[in-house]
Formats: C-alpha cells, structure tokens, sequence
C-alpha cells in the first residue's frame, strides 16, 4: 500500500482544531512547571450547578437510564428543547422535529451531512468557528468565505452575502452570538439576512449556543423568529454546553423540517444511537429549572469582558471591537505586524501567538483558526485575577 493511501483522502484533509492545539501547548507547559495563563478555551470556568448535577447523581443509580433509548433522544428531553424554544425564542416547533446529539457540535456535522451535496457551495461568514469548515467540507460542499473584519465589527452584510452567491449556494451558515468574534446581529440585520436567504431558496444552518450571553444594548435575535417563512429551510443549532457550563456532558440538538430530521435520525442511527441517558437527564433539569445560573455567570463574563477590552485596547497596534456576546474578545493585530517583538520578526497573528506563548506564557488563539491572519481570539472565561495578570503580560512583552 501506498503511504499516501493509508488514510482516506476524505479525513486526511482534516486540519487538526488550532484551538485544541493552543489548548495542549498550553497545557503542556503548564505540565512543565511553566505559569501559563490560558485564553484558548472556549467554555465557562464555573461548574455545573449542583441541581443539575444531583439529578444526573440519581439518574445513574436508575435502572431505566441504563439502557439504550431512542436514537434521537429522550421524548421528556425533546419536550423541554420544545418549551424552552418557545421560551426563550418566542416561537412553537413540534418535538418530533428535535434530534439530541452529542453536543452541538454532532448537529453541526448532521446538519450539513443532511443538505450538502459534492460541488455545492455553503456561504460561511468569517472569522468563524473552526469547525464549520471542516464539517461542510466532509458531506461534499464548499466553504465559501465571506469575510468581515473589525471595521465592519465582524457582521457581514446582506450585500456581501449577494456577491458570494452563485447558482451552486445551497446554504448560509448564520452564527450569533459570534464564536470567534463576539459579535450579535441585531434584529434588523438579523431579518434582513433571513429574508434574503428565503427569497433565494438558500437554507440557512443557525448556531444559537450563545443565545443567552449578550451584553449591554445586545439582544439575540432567532433568526426564525423574525422570518418564520424560513422554517422550512431552516435548520437550528442548539445545546446546554455554554448556557449551564456543561461543556462535559456532550448534550446539543438540532431542530430541522420533517424531510432533514428524518435523514439526519437515520444517520445518527448508525453513528451514535442515543446520548447519554444521565447527561439527557441533566439536561432536562437545566432547561426546565430557569435561568438564574446563567445570569449570574453572565455577569461574571460581563465584568471580564469590561475589564479585557479596556486593556487591550491600551495596547499600541491592537483595535479590539467591543464584543456584545459569547465570552471572547476578537482583538485585531494587523498593527503590530511587521514589528520585532521580544527579538522575532512578526509576520502573523500565528507568529504572534507562538511569541505571546513563549515570551509571555500566556495562550491565545490566532486568527488563522477562524479565516484570516491579523487576529487573536482571546477567552475571558477565566477568573478575574488571571485575566488582568494574564493581558498585563501580554501589554508588557508588546510594549517592549
Ligand atoms: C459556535 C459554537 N457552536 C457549537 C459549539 C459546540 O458546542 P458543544 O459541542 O460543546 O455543545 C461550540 C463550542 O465551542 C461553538 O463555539
């Protein structure tokens, strides 16, 4: 056999997650007794609230969750993900049309594994999450980029959105709250985009994990329902990781017209039957016992957000947009390309970030993981006291 041919051409073309790979640098050096301050993850520092956890306790001691149940889900789960969409979105959807997966992240690839087709085109707004990519490219299509930078505070317009479109789109990929970036659409652009997406026939693949963190002035807008005509074009991304910091418990969902639930319930068959019984317990308990915990949360993030944005902006070289949702800070760095910085010669955020870690030993991602070099993603999901030691590092070795 030829070495080429070991692996197949299809997962040989993965890239690795940049971000993980921040993470196990990071992580590494850490282990090697170094004290390094870590921005790259992206999930809450705090732990699940105990009343969720105390359910999960109990469901594992229960004879009836020790046993596969149906491949999409519990029926008691798919009912809360119902009510708590009309909660929380203001509009009604049929349970039946709700797949729980491991994780948001199994939606996103069941998603487009249930809608794209080789040689079709899907429109991916940049700087975006590193996943999406990868799972377009797997089920056939092709990521097309639509880039807005920080001028534009990373929101793509409906006009970007027409010049990226050619006979081959079959579908947007709509992420709001931003992972990388931060960035909320409101409910203007928000309706627009939909509507121009209806009106072409293109589906639109919304990712709403950061629905509940927004701050100041932000709102998050369901994109179905501000135009609830697309739902039948429409498939919607969702999960417990960040709402409840139960990254760890790997429950997400999606909700999707009749014909893509039915594709994607075959295929999850095949591929990992149900989610966990005790983690779809857990997740029961977090969508039907309110809100209060991620608003606590939600202010902790808020107050580092504040504290963040204002020190890096006191950075010579950096532009930082105030970011109004998710926990990251999308901070620009094309000004400080070009410079020697702790004796290297910077020629890309990733440069950038590999000097950060080594000179300063703090992790931060470089925008190559989410489109374009020139930018760092850093995450404020981490206590207050590393923060500021951690963007004090950060200030010290750029302002040398
Ligand atoms: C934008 C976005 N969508 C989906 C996910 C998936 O989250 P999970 O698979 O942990 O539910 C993440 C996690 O980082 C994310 O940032």
């Amino acid at each position: 056999m030829k070495p080429s041919r070991r692996v197949s051409a299809r997962l040989g073309a993965i890239a690795p997650s940049a971000t993980l790979a921040v993470d196990s640098k990071a992580k590494a050096l850490k282990a090697a007794g170094r004290p390094v301050i870590g921005f790259g993850a992206g999930e809450p520092d705090f732990p699940t609230p105990d009343f969720i956890v105390e359910v999960a306790a109990a469901a594992a001691k229960d004879p009836r969750n020790h046993r596969y149940t149906p491949a999409t889900g519990l029926p008691e789960l798919k009912k809360a993900i119902a009510a708590k969409t009309l909660r929380d979105s203001g509009y009604e959807i049929d349970p039946a049309n709700v797949i729980v997966t491991n994780g948001g992240k199994q939606a996103v690839f069941q998603a487009f594994a249930s809608i794209v087709d080789p040689g079709d085109e899907v429109l991916l707004p940049a700087p975006y999450w590193t996943t999406y990519p990868e799972a377009i490219t797997l089920a056939g299509g092709t990521p097309v980029e639509v880039f807005a930078g920080a001028d534009q505070g990373y929101l793509v317009t409906v006009e970007q959105l027409e010049a990226a479109r050619t006979e081959n789109t079959k579908a947007l990929l709509f992420c709001s709250p931003s992972n990388p970036t931060g960035a909320v659409y409101t409910e203007e652009q928000t309706k627009a985009i939909g509507e121009w997406a209806l009106e072409h026939g293109i589906w639109v693949v919304t990712d709403e994990i950061y629905e509940h963190l927004v701050y100041d002035d932000a709102v998050f807008t369901p994109i179905l329902r501000v135009v609830p005509e697309l739902a039948d074009q429409t498939i919607v991304v969702n999960g417990v990781a960040k709402t409840y910091a139960m990254t760890g418990w790997r429950v997400g969902w999606m909700v999707s017209p009749a014909d893509v639930t039915k594709a994607a319930s075959n295929f999850q068959s095949h591929l990992t039957s149900n989610v966990s019984n005790v983690a779809q317990r857990a997740a029961i308990a977090a969508l039907e016992g309110g809100l209060e915990a991620v608003h606590e949360m939600r202010a902790a993030f808020d107050r580092r957000r504040k504290t963040m944005v204002e020190m890096l902006r006191a950075i010579d070289g950096v532009v930082c947009p105030t970011p109004t949702g998710a926990f990251y800070a999308y901070p620009s760095v094309e000004g400080l390309i070009g410079r020697t910085i702790g004796g290297a010669e910077i020629t890309s955020s990733a440069d950038l970030a590999t000097v950060i870690l080594e000179q300063a030993e703090v992790a931060v991602v470089p925008g190559e993981a989410f489109g374009p070099s020139g930018f760092l993603r850093l995450s404020y999901a981490l206590g207050d006291e590393d923060l500021v030691e951690g963007v004090t590092r950060i200030q010290k070795l750029l302002a040398q």
